[in-house]
């Protein structure tokens, strides 16, 4: 019994979605005998998973690997080909996670002012909210609860706030909705985020905020936007520092690229005294840094912007750090 044959064999299936055999959509992937346990393994690429197509399918394949062909073993991982239409493919996006692990450090904030730094860099900017736990991007946009609506192929049509193309759980979700349900929703809003959003077909830079922690999140991710690169975002604390370097040695792991560390929240400059006072602690983003072997990109003080509620202009000392981290990450990422 070798591979060419199995493959002969399952290619005349039919995948019941589009009603095209394997072997007209291309969709095995991979075949292999695990000689050992003497088990099949297979990756095929169908047009739609979780549903009756894919048992069917699966059905199917295990009478003739294991009843016909006498196998002890099956094993198959079924790949959904929209996927591949997804804006995770699209090899013109650079996408852009912001990590760190403990919460309330400030990821949500620089992702917002990032991306605006960028846009403000005349680059097309998306920005992907995952935080079902706590959004509070339409916030710092200074967005109002609103409703997302469909373009005519039932796509989901993103916001636009500050020049920033966004999508927000809170859209979805909506305000008073309890956290626990939010929670479940967690992989499937992913899903429709990147697939069923109709982005513009130009976007250079895709800003992904992640809820705190290093969950399941981060393998969606992987699954998603298997090229993206990771922010990592500490404040000088120690607590703050060791939880991020976790989160970074987690993402490393999944192959990820690190770009760099940004301390935030470093020192609060006392307009008294003209001098940094460090409420904080001091070391927290060179010690991330130096543990991940990555250079620490950015410092941003403790402090208000002039003209909006969380986000700097290039007039302020906090928007200059936004502008060149900007124009660091365009050249990096
Ligand atoms: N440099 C700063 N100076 C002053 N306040 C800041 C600074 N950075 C963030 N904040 C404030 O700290 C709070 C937490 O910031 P933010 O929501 O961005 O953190 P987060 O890491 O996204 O939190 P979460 O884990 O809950 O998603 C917000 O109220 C924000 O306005
Ligand atoms: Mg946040």
């Amino acid at each position: 019994m070798n591979i060419s044959e199995i493959r002969a064999r399952v290619e005349m299936l039919v995948d019941e979605a589009t009603g095209k055999t394997l072997k007209e959509t291309g969709a095995i992937k991979h075949i292999g005998i695990d000689p050992e346990k003497y088990t099949v393994i297979m990756i095929i690429s169908i047009a739609k998973t979780g549903g009756e197509e894919e048992k069917n399918l699966l059905r199917q394949i295990a009478r003739i690997t294991k009843v016909e062909m006498g196998f002890r073993g099956l094993k198959v991982q079924f790949e959904e080909t929209r996927k591949l239409e997804g804006i995770g493919s699209n090899q013109k996006v650079k996408f852009i996670i912001i990590a760190s692990g403990k919460g309330g450090v400030g990821k949500s904030t620089v992702a917002c002012n990032l991306a605006y730094a960028l846009v403000r860099q005349n680059k097309k900017v998306g920005l992907i909210d995952a935080d079902v736990y706590g959004s509070s991007v339409p916030k710092i946009l200074e967005m109002e609860h609103k409703h997302p609506r469909a373009s005519a192929d039932q796509k989901i049509l993103p916001f636009r706030a500050h020049g920033i193309e966004l999508v927000s759980t809170e859209f979805f979700a909506g305000e008073g909705v309890p956290v626990i349900w939010r929670g479940a929703m967690l992989n499937s809003m992913m899903n429709h985020f990147f697939y069923d959003v109709k982005w513009s077909k130009d976007l250079e830079y895709m800003i992904i905020d992640s809820p705190p922690g290093t969950g399941d999140i981060m393998l969606d991710l992987k699954n998603l936007a298997p090229t993206a690169s990771v922010l990592i975002v500490t404040t000088p604390h120690p607590s703050a520092s060791e939880v991020a370097t976790k989160a970074g040695i987690a993402f490393r792991k999944l192959k990820h690229e690190i770009l760099g560390v940004i301390e935030n929240m470093s020192h609060y400059l006392n307009p008294a005294t003209n001098e940094k006072d460090f409420i904080f602690g001091k070391g927290g983003g060179e010690k991330v840094a130096e543990t991940l072997g990555v250079e620490l990109l950015a410092k941003i003080p403790i402090n208000q912007p002039k003209h909006h509620l969380s986000l700097f202009e290039p007039d302020e000392e906090t928007g200059r750090i936004y502008a060149e981290l900007a124009t660091f990450v365009q050249l990096k990422a």
